[in-house]
């Protein structure tokens, strides 16, 4: 799975231009180094520099092309600037991974702060809608079509009691994204989501310190009986930003070792 060579010229995402939020680790980092060895030129985008610093020397020191740009997704204007980026640094944009999001302090929905509940809509939904509309304006004006992925989570699909809010901003992207597709497809800008389980990051550990035994709990119900590695997870957005799913848009296509199955 950890193949690391680069191929440039004839991998799945060879000559193609990506944008990816959440870059810095997690499912976002392995994004960034597979879509370099598919061939893409990458931009990294997230808060922590030396996250996304490390990643980018990663992918250059095995051959790929890769940048990053410091940006808060709670900040529009600040999204807006680091798609516009890719633009500046490779000339053009193909490709987006919308995949940087927070998760909010588990719990009942009645626990929740009301200005928590403000930040995770911001992050994870609005922040979303920015980057599409700055995407789909960056890849019309450059390469023309191209297709965008948003991560949702198996969390948007049905009742979400223990993470209520991020479930219901995860259901939103799903909507954003079937309705961005219906928008963009005549002119050949193909939008999907991938709907994740249990992935072994940051964000699931963050989630066990809190409420322990919820990993165990996941793999319990998932069919597979693990949690995914991030890789994993990354091949799926890969698949649907080749041209190999040029038929497939507006999808929310679950990776969830059969979770919701
Ligand atoms: N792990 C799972 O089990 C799972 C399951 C379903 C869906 N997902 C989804 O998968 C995606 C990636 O999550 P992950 O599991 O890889 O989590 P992670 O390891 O915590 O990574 C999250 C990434 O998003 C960035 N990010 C968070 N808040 C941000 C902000 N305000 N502005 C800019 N960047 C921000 C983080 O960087 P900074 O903190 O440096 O900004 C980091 O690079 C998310 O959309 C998540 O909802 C995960």
């Amino acid at each position: 799975m950890n193949n690391t060579s680069t191929d440039s010229t004839s991998g799945l995402l060879a000559g193609k231009v990506a944008f990816i939020t959440g870059a810095g680790r997690g499912i976002g980092a392995a994004a960034a180094r597979l879509f370099a060895r598919e061939g893409a030129e990458v931009l990294l985008a997230a808060r922590t520099e030396e996250q996304l610093k490390a990643v980018t020397e990663e992918v250059r020191a095995a051959g790929g092309t890769a940048d990053y740009v410091v940006c808060d997704l709670a900040d529009a204007a600040g999204v807006r600037a680091a798609v516009d980026r890719a633009v500046d640094l490779y000339g053009r944009l193909d490709i987006a991974f919308n995949n940087g999001a927070t998760i909010q302090r588990p719990g009942p929905m009645d626990q929740l702060p009301e200005a928590e509940f403000d930040h995770v809509c911001t992050v994870n939904l609005k922040s979303v809608w920015v980057a599409m509309v700055a995407e789909v304006a960056a890849i019309r004006a450059t390469a023309g079509s191209g297709a965008i992925v948003n991560n949702s989570s198996v969390g948007s699909l049905r009742g979400n009691p223990e993470l209520p809010v991020y479930g219901a901003t995860k259901r939103a992207v799903n909507s954003l994204t079937e309705s961005a597709a219906v928008t963009y497809g005549p002119e050949g800008i193909r939008v999907n989501a991938i709907a994740p389980g249990g992935t072994l990051t940051e964000m699931i550990r963050t989630w066990e310190a809190e409420s322990p035994g919820v990993l165990d709990r996941i793999k319990a119900q998932t069919p597979l009986r693990r949690t995914a590695d991030p890789d994993e997870i990354a091949e799926a957005a890969a698949w649907l930003l080749s041209d190999r799913s040029s038929f497939v848009t507006g999808t929310v296509l679950r990776v969830d070792g059969g979770a919701r199955a």
